[in-house]
């Protein structure tokens, strides 16, 4: 099924991986993969827990769509979650989304779709000698406290000025946006971590506007002269 046209793609992700990819992620992060492509932001596309591949071949598929080449990067153990640590939710089972490079690869072979660069291993592993130089988008994917520290770790020093990271399972999606965020209940480790590490920044992680489903981290630009 080569060069499928991008609403046919989300079709297909919306219908066929329910378990990571909605209605809700996949216009969030069209829009905002459309303003860095509008605004010129330089760098990489960088996805942590990619799984089977759903939201990495998203990333590609827009990408096209914009005719904007840059490089995607996508890293996983490929052996599922590591097993949590006192901030995450112990009824989290060690090894749950178990996947291979090849679903990956496979995915975008599918639609005819240029394949991102796969790193597979655990962050802490990888991300130290394989992160791209500079960095434009982050899909900060890894669901337990340890691998979105690391992730945040890693990546927000290499962030170019107006670049943005987004936060799967931020927070509570349940809880109004106009009530205090609150930790979703199987991931309380995720919105910990970006509090953790944001503690003493000027821009913390917030709710996307649609939703907690997403937080959203932007790189400050410095102001234009
Ligand atoms: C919810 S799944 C990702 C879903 C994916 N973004 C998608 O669009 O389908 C979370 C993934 O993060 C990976 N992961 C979590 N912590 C990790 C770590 N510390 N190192 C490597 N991979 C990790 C798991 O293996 C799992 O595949």
């Amino acid at each position: 099924m080569p060069h499928l046209h991008r609403d046919q793609i989300r079709s297909v992700l919306e219908s066929e991986y329910t378990r990571t990819v909605d209605r809700g992620r996949l216009p969030v992060v069209e829009r905002e993969l459309t303003r860095l492509t509008r605004e010129d932001i330089k760098g990489a596309v960088v996805e942590l827990g990619c799984y089977r591949g759903a939201m990495t071949t998203w990333v590609r598929a827009v990408l096209t769509a914009l005719g904007d080449e840059r490089a995607v990067h996508t890293y996983d153990s490929f052996q599922g979650l590591p097993r949590g640590g006192e901030k995450d939710n112990a009824a989290v089972p060690a090894g749950e989304f178990t996947a291979g490079p090849e679903d990956v690869t496979a995915l975008h072979d599918r639609f005819g779709l240029r394949r991102p660069t796969v790193h597979p291993g655990w962050f802490a592993d990888t991300l130290p000698g394989r992160l791209p130089d500079t960095i434009a988008f982050v899909y900060l994917d890894g669901d337990m406290y340890d691998s979105i520290l690391t992730g945040l770790t890693h990546c927000v020093p290499r962030l170019a000025p107006g670049a943005v990271v987004l936060v799967d399972d931020y927070a509570d999606p349940t809880v109004p946006l106009d009530q205090p965020t609150v930790a979703k209940p199987k991931y309380p480790g995720v919105l910990k971590a970006c509090q953790d590490y944001f503690a003493a920044a000027p821009y913390p992680v917030t709710c996307a506007a649609e939703s907690c489903e997403l937080g959203i981290y932007r790189q400050p630009q410095p102001a234009a002269v």
